[in-house]
């Protein structure tokens, strides 16, 4: 994070979870912080609390220990919004009336609701699906009207729980490629989970890998791949190396994670 100044800071962030009468630590100590405009990456192994981070960045989860802070700048706007991995859309709702609800929720009028997601469905090339209703989409497409939503309400920071997961690699790469050309031109923080280092390496300014659970801060790596940034850096040796270095990391990390998931024995 160099050079900015901190949007996010998470500090010794601990997350208990009870089932079952016994307790699970999902999160231990997690501390790192975002800069303003960042785009940060978080990686790790299945269950190393990468969501359940992102929750309490939204304030959805209560953290068991430790404090999260987010710099806001713009008073009235929220803090967070989040885009899931399942669009999670209202099926009764037409594109546009997706868009709208949270504002709708935050008592914007309507004229001002219906301009902010015309310029938000233009932002992501959805302009003439306006009326249409998410069944009549496709998965790109509606993964693009979740994150118009998010951006309609201006969120000081966008929370992103593996966005392109579901997506067939094809429209992944053009999403991918979309949601660089929207970080750009909106300058949001953004705090991106993903499994794929492929796409952390991609989009991220820098790359935070969680431990297996407990999840932990395990590393982070900044990402000095310049920016723009395009598909072709995969051919470059810089970007070669790093992945390689983070993957060695990573893989000891997945490795531990399925040998516990196994019953203990590494
Ligand atoms: N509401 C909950 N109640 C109990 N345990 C939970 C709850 N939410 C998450 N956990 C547990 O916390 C740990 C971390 O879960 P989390 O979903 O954050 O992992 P993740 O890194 O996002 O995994 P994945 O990569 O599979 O999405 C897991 O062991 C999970 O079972
Ligand atoms: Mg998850």
């Amino acid at each position: 994070m160099p050079g900015r100044s901190p949007k996010v800071v998470v500090h010794e962030v601990s997350v208990t979870f009870e089932s079952h009468g016994r307790s699970a630590t999902a999160l231990d100590r997690i501390s790192l912080q975002a800069g303003v405009g960042e785009f940060l990456c978080i990686v790790g192994p299945s269950g190393s609390g990468k969501s359940t981070l992102l929750r309490v960045l939204a304030g959805l989860v209560e953290p068991s220990g430790g404090q999260v802070r987010i710099e806001a700048e713009q008073p009235g706007t929220p803090l967070t919004a989040m885009v899931f991995q399942e669009h999670a859309l209202l099926p009764w709702r037409t594109v546009r009336d997706n868009v709208t609800f949270g504002l709708e929720n935050r008592g914007v009028a309507r004229a001002e609701r219906e301009a902010r997601a015309r310029e938000m469905l233009a932002m992501v090339g959805l302009t003439r699906c306006a009326q249409h209703y998410p069944h009549q989409l496709s998965g790109g497409m509606k993964q693009r009207v979740g994150i118009a939503r998010a951006l309609a309400t201006d969120p000081e920071v966008l929370l992103m729980d593996e966005p392109l997961a579901a997506l067939d690699a094809q429209t992944r790469t053009i999403m991918q490629e979309e949601l660089l050309r929207i970080w750009a031109a909106l300058g949001k923080t953004v705090i991106y989970v993903t499994h794929s280092l492929e796409e952390a390496l991609l989009l991220g300014d820098r790359i935070v890998l969680l431990t297996a659970r407990p999840g932990r801060v395990s590393q982070v790596y900044p990402v000095d791949l310049g920016r723009p940034r395009a598909l072709e850096i995969r051919g470059s040796p810089a970007y070669g190396a790093l992945l390689e270095k983070i993957w060695s990391q990573l893989r000891e990390e997945v490795v531990r994670a399925m040998a516990e998931d196994r019953g203990g024995d590494a």
